[in-house]
C-alpha cells in the first residue's frame, strides 16, 4: 500500500467500551489481545490498566503489526508475529503461565482490507492472495485453480453460507479452462456471471468471505484457540470473542454453552465426582453495537461479542 492511502487510513475499533468493561478484572493483571491488528483494543485496555499490567499482542498478519508503535504504551507489551493457535507456546516462551484476560476479535484489520494487493475486498482489483500469514503456502489462486469443482463449491457453500455455490463453482471450473485466474477481479466475474443480479453484492460477500476461510483455516483455528484460552485463563479470568459472521458466532456460542453445562448430581454420586464446569458465560446472549456506533462503524453492524468466565474448577 503506498503512503498516499497509508495516511489516509483510520481504524476504530469494534465495541472497545464493552470489551474493556467486561474482560479487566485485574488491573495490574496479564491480557491478550490474540488478534492485535492495529493495536485498537490494546491501546484502550492499556489506558485503563495499571503499569505493572502486562499486555501481550498476537497476530500472525506482520504488515499490520509493523503499524503500531510500541512505545506509546505504559506497560510492557509482547507482539508475537504467530497464529493465535500457538497461544499456549507463545505463553509458554513468554514465561506467562495464565491470564486474566484474552480478547479475540477476529477476522480481517481494516488495513489489510483496504490493501489492494492483499485480495480481500472484491471491490479492489489485486491478486488471489487473501493470506492473513503472507508466508502460509495456500493462497485464494490455489483454492481456485487447483481445488475440483465439487470442493470449490463446498468451500462456497460451507464457509459462504451462498445457495448458488454449485453454480458458481462451475463457472469457475469453465473459466480456468482458458487460462489460470489470478485476479479477484476474475472471482467477482465468475460469481457477477452466475447469480441473480439483485442479489450480487450479498454474493460477492459470500463467496470472498468463503474464500478466506478456507485459506486462513478459520474455523479449525477458531476451534482450537477457544480450548486453549480457556485453559490460560486464571480462575475468574475472563475470554472475550468477537465474530462477524454467523459460522464464528455459532462455534464461539457452542463452545461456550458446552463448557459452562453444569453436570448434573446423579443418585449416589460422591461429592468429589460431581463436575463444576470450567465456565460460566456473562450473557447467553451476543453483546452488539448500540446504533450510534453501528452509524458511525459501518463494521460494528455485524459484529457479536461473547464473553465468559474461567470458574475455580482446577481439574481438566
Ligand atoms: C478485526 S482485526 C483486529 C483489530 C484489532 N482489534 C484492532 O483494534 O486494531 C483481526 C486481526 O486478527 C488477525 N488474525 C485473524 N486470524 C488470526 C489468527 N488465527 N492468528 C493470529 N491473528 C489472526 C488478522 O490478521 C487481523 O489483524
Amino acid at each position: 500500500m503506498n503512503l498516499t492511502s497509508q495516511s489516509r487510513f483510520r481504524h476504530t475499533p469494534v465495541l472497545v467500551d464493552e470489551v474493556c468493561a467486561l474482560l479487566i478484572n485485574d488491573l495490574s493483571g496479564n491480557y491478550v489481545d490474540g488478534t492485535f491488528g492495529l493495536g485498537g483494543h490494546t491501546k484502550a485496555l492499556s489506558s485503563l490498566l495499571n503499569a505493572d499490567a502486562t499486555l501481550i499482542g498476537i497476530d500472525q498478519d506482520k504488515t499490520a503489526l509493523a503499524q503500531f508503535t510500541p512505545s506509546s504504551l505504559q506497560q510492557t507489551l509482547h507482539l508475537v508475529c504467530t497464529n493465535f493457535e500457538n497461544l499456549d507456546q507463545v505463553l509458554i516462551d513468554l514465561n506467562i503461565p495464565q491470564v486474566h484476560g484474552i480478547l479475540l476479535d477476529l477476522g480481517l484489520n481494516s488495513f489489510s482490507l483496504d490493501d489492494p494487493e492483499r485480495g480481500f475486498a472484491f471491490s479492489l482489483q489485486g491478486p488471489l492472495d487473501m493470506r492473513f500469514d503472507q508466508s502460509s503456502k495456500l493462497t485464494a489462486e490455489i483454492v481456485v485453480n487447483d481445488y475440483s469443482e465439487q470442493d470449490i463449491a463446498n468451500v462456497i457453500y460451507r464457509y459462504g453460507e451462498e445457495r448458488n455455490s454449485r453454480r458458481i463453482a462451475h463457472r469457475i471450473v469453465e473459466m480456468r479452462k482458458d487460462k489460470r485466474l489470478t485476479q479477484s477481479e476474475e472471482l467477482k466475474l465468475a460469481v457477477i456471471k452466475s447469480v441473480d443480479p439483485r442479489f450480487r453484492t450479498k454474493s460477492l460477500a459470500r463467496v470472498f468471505q468463503a474464500f478466506r476461510i478456507e485459506v486462513n483455516r478459520e474455523m479449525e483455528v477458531l476451534a482450537k484457540v477457544l480450548d486453549i484460552a480457556v485453559q490460560a485463563l486464571v480462575p475468574g479470568g475472563r475470554l472475550a470473542v468477537i465474530s462477524y459472521h454467523s459460522l464464528e458466532d455459532r462455534m464461539v456460542k457452542l463452545h461456550f454453552r458446552d463448557l459452562a453445562l453444569d453436570i448434573p448430581r446423579q443418585p449416589g454420586m460422591r461429592d468429589e465426582e460431581i463436575k463444576i464446569p470450567l465456565l460460566k458465560r456473562i450473557s447467553t446472549k451476543p453483546i452488539i453495537a448500540s446504533q450510534e456506533e453501528a452509524g458511525s462503524n459501518p463494521r460494528a453492524r455485524s459484529a457479536k461479542l461473547r464473553v465468559c468466565e474461567r470458574t475455580n474448577n482446577a481439574a481438566e
